[in-house]
Order: structure tokens, then C-alpha cells, then sequence
């Protein structure tokens, strides 16, 4: 089985006949989305609700994580919304994320809390899977590295001055959930990669102020992204 995590602009998944399914963890319920039929073998999990109605910072990511291991995903692929901060990836643009720095703070971003499950450190240092990643480009060589993605806790957008950090400590791009669902991935031994798109430049960089690019940009990606995807799943 695998799976398509979706986020900001893609909270459904098109073109693929699903059924609804909740999926009960022990960290709560889970909605998500069960392939039929010929895409019997994919589930679209929209993490933020499939009404966007769940914040960033207050995304069950250990629920959802655990209801794709419970349902035997073995590969995702996460779609993520950033700001730019450098030009590698400009708003409107798609690439695969190489590296992440983790900013965010009180979230329940690990599932080893001590107890029977022991001391668990989990390896880091080859975050995405470099299959799906060589499926990936082959299937679209024009796909972008868009670097390192810093995720910051949100919800409010970061000032100026935080750019300019973010940018001096290596940053690419922003946005507010990848670190904190890689690392669960990771955790629950499921092979990732991640998509980011961006949607504005970060504060600061190249407008006084931020600007989002439009919903019908978004769509259009959002349609691309997700065929990709599914391209890409299925034939693994
Ligand atoms: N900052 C943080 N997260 C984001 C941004 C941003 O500018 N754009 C989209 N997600």
C-alpha cells in the first residue's frame, strides 16, 4: 500500500475512485481515503482534515502517521505548501525537498516516549528515499531540488528579521509541517519523499509584503502534482 499526503490546496484527490475510511490509532481517528478498484493499493490522507480545518500546529501527526502503518503503507509521497526564501524554488514552482531543519515546538513529534517500546534514536542522515526519488525524476526530469526545507511551528507567518535567520542557517524554502510528519514517517520505517510547491515569496524577499500566488495557480499544480504522484506510486 501506499499513500499521498496532502496539505494546503490539495485536500482531495482526484481522479482516483476512493472510499472514505476511518481508521482508529491509538493516538485517535483518522479520515482518510482507500484507492478501489485498479488504485486499490493508494490512500490519500489530507493532513489537515478534508475540510482544512486543522492548524499546523495542531495536526494530530502521530494519528495520521499510525493509521497508514496500520493500513500497511510501506511508501508516501508528502505535498507540501512553502514560502521561498531563496530562488531555487520560485512561487508557482515544484521540487523535491533534499533536507529539513526542524524549528516547530510542543508538538507529539516522536512515537518512542520511553517505556516497553526502549530507547529509540532514529537514523536522520538519508531522510528520503532515494528509489522514489530516482522514480520520481525519471518520470519528470524538469522537477526542481528545492532544498532545505525549515519548518516552523506557525501559525502566523515569520517576520523579516526570522528570513534573514532562516536563510543564514541554510534555509530554501519555509512551511509549517514537514519535519514533524518526515520524522514520524521515518519512525514508522515508511520510505518518503517530499513535493514542495511554493505559494509565496517568505517575508521580506523581493515584495514589502507577502503575497500568495492565486487559487486557480494552486489548482492547476495541485492536478499535476497529485497525477505525478499517483504515476509514481503505482509503478513502484
Ligand atoms: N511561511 C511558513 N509557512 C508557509 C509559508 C510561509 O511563508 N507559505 C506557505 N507555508
Amino acid at each position: 500500500m501506499k499513500a499521498i499526503i496532502g496539505g494546503t490546496g490539495v485536500d482531495t484527490l482526484e481522479g482516483i475512485d476512493s472510499e472514505r475510511q476511518v481508521v482508529n490509532t491509538p493516538y485517535g481517528d483518522v479520515a482518510l481515503f482507500v484507492g478501489k478498484g485498479k488504485d486499490a493499493s493508494l490512500v490519500f490522507l489530507p493532513r489537515h482534515g478534508s475540510d482544512h480545518s486543522i492548524l499546523p500546529h495542531l495536526i494530530n501527526y502521530r494519528a495520521n502517521v499510525k493509521a497508514l502503518e496500520i493500513l500497511g503503507v510501506t511508501h508516501a509521497i508528502g505535498i507540501y505548501a512553502v514560502g521561498s526564501i531563496t530562488e531555487k524554488l520560485a512561487p508557482g514552482k515544484v521540487g523535491l525537498v533534499s533536507d529539513f531543519v526542524d524549528l516547530s515546538s510542543g508538538r507529539e513529534h516522536t512515537f518512542y516516549t520511553g517505556g516497553e517500546r526502549g530507547v529509540v534514536h532514529t537514523s536522520m542522515d538519508e531522510v528520503f528515499d532515494a528509489t522514489l526519488k530516482a522514480k520520481i525524476l525519471k518520470e519528470d526530469e524538469s522537477l526542481l531540488d528545492s532544498g532545505v526545507y525549515i519548518c516552523t511551528n506557525g501559525p502566523r507567518l515569520e517576520t523579516p528579521a526570522e528570513i534573514r535567520y532562516l536563510r543564514c542557517i541554510g534555509g530554501d524554502i519555509v512551511g509549517m509541517t514537514l519535519a514533524t510528519e518526515v520524522s514520524l514517517l521515518r519512525e514508522a520505517n515508511i520510505s518518503t519523499l517530499a513535493l514542495a510547491y511554493s505559494i509565496n515569496w517568505a517575508a521580506g524577499i523581493e515584495h514589502e509584503h507577502v503575497t500568495f500566488i492565486t487559487d486557480e495557480q494552486i489548482a492547476s499544480l495541485k492536478g499535476s502534482m497529485t497525477e505525478l504522484c499517483c504515476n509514481v506510486l503505482q509503478s513502484s
